[in-house]
């Protein structure tokens, strides 16, 4: 099956999310490895009451290794990636500031609805292997 739009998935609810706690969640497609954050202040493309609600791809954009357990709370960073050394500010919509990289990590568009659900609605960038996110 093949989608051709981004499907909307929740996949939090505002109370869940702790400053310095990612979420992991797989979109659009499982294995598509993701992270929502609450990064306790306000972030480009931030949702929430704060702004400061973010989600990226943990797939570094240089070569395809993984960003997961590599978020640093204290600078709002996804990296150093393990392989390269890429880090990526997740206050600045993803924007590459050390390494290799040089695209932004796609950031997962969100929506809040107003008892707090969070909802996935679509992805900006392309994620790393891809030749379309939803293919
Ligand atoms: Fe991440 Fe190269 S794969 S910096």
């Amino acid at each position: 099956q093949t989608l051709t739009s981004y499907p909307q998935v929740q996949i939090a609810h505002l109370n869940d999310l702790h400053v310095g706690k990612p979420v992991a969640f797989d979109y659009p497609l499982k294995g598509q490895s993701c992270y929502l954050i609450r990064l306790g202040t306000p972030a480009l493309d931030g949702v929430g009451p704060q702004g400061d609600v973010v989600a990226f791809s943990t797939t570094c954009v240089h070569m395809g290794c993984s960003l997961a357990d590599h978020y640093r709370a204290a600078y709002n960073v996804l990296g150093p990636c393990p392989c390269h050394m890429s880090t990526y500010d997740l206050s600045m919509g993803g924007m590459p500031t050390i390494g290799n990289a040089t695209e932004n990590l796609p950031q997962i568009e969100l929506l809040v609805e107003q008892h707090g659900a969070i909802f996935a609605q679509g992805v900006w960038g392309l994620l790393y292997g891809f030749e379309h996110n939803l293919t």
